[in-house]
């Protein structure tokens, strides 16, 4: 079995669509999402648009502010708190990576962590792992909202996570802990990995090369989640962290690269910058 996010992300995106359509009447306007992109990277680019577009389906406001690369650290915190003070923004993204002369944690716990729908700012991650009511990192809770969907049973099942970033491995291993699985961090630095990933019911793999995982790292059966989004050194195309054609026949359920979590990624940002909106009536 195949999970579309690409499928699930348009449903839910249909869903947010007729519910942000009641809010003029009901708050006198529609929720605000400001994106920040820094300098010209092409993969960055494609992010924020695919971000606008999926802002313009469901009804949301956006704003892309399109900055050089040559802007100051100070200029860009400088702009931040001017849209953590603005009442008519909802959400603020700067997309990440940032030039090597701009502190991403700087700017990251600079964004009002009431405005923070990536979920990246210092106190969100404190209350995730406190248990606390936090704004959960969109691709982490677009992967379980997608092994939901496809009815996997999280609860008691073996879950092995290859990759430990704070956007994604971190987070991802607390939310299925937080569904009662039991949780396995590994890395590119894991002593014999394949025996520890074919220990899993639930693979989620997040560590940025391209056919890293094999069919010798998974069992039969396994659920496996592609969190990948790499170039495939030989043809140029996009391609995630599995060799899909060698593993997706082991595989009970598995994502494809495009059109897995990426899209899912997305649907969450445009879920966080409603709740955002909501919190503040
Ligand atoms: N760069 C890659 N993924 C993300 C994301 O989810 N949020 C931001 N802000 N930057 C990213």
């Amino acid at each position: 079995m195949i999970i579309s996010g690409k499928e699930l992300s348009a449903r839910l995106k249909e869903d947010m669509r007729a519910e942000v359509a009641t809010f003029p009447e009901k708050y006198g306007r529609v929720p605000h999402l400001v994106v920040i992109l820094v300098g010209d990277d092409p993969a960055s680019a494609s992010y924020v648009k695919g971000k606008a577009k999926a802002s313009e389906f469901v009804g949301i406001r956006n704003t892309t502010i399109l900055k050089p690369d040559t802007i100051t650290e100070e200029e860009l915190l400088g702009l931040i708190r001017r849209l953590n003070e603005d009442d008519s923004v909802d959400g603020i993204l700067v997309q990440l990576p940032l030039p090597p002369h701009i502190s991403e944690a700087k700017v990251i716990e600079t964004i009002s962590k009431d405005k923070d729908v990536d979920g990246f700012h210092p106190l969100n991650v404190a209350a995730l792992w406190q248990k606390q009511p936090c704004i959960l990192p969109c691709t982490p809770k677009g992967i379980i909202k997608m092994l939901k969907f496809a009815g996997v049973e999280i609860k008691g099942r073996r879950a092995v996570v290859i990759g430990r970033s704070n956007i994604v491995g971190l987070p991802v291993a607390k939310l299925l802990l937080d569904e009662n699985a039991t949780v396995t961090i590994a890395h590119s630095r894991t002593a014999d990995l394949p025996s520890v990933t074919r220990e899993a019911d639930i693979l989620v793999v997040a560590i940025g090369r391209p056919r890293f995982v094999t069919a010798d790292m998974v069992s039969d059966g396994a659920v496996v989640i592609d969190v990948g989004v790499n170039r495939d050194p030989e043809t140029g195309k996009l391609c995630g962290d599995v060799d899909y054609a060698a593993v997706e026949p082991k595989a009970s359920v598995i994502t494809p690269v495009p059109g897995g979590v990426g899209p899912m990624t997305i649907c969450c940002l445009m879920e966080n910058t409603i709740e955002c909106f909501l919190k503040k009536f």
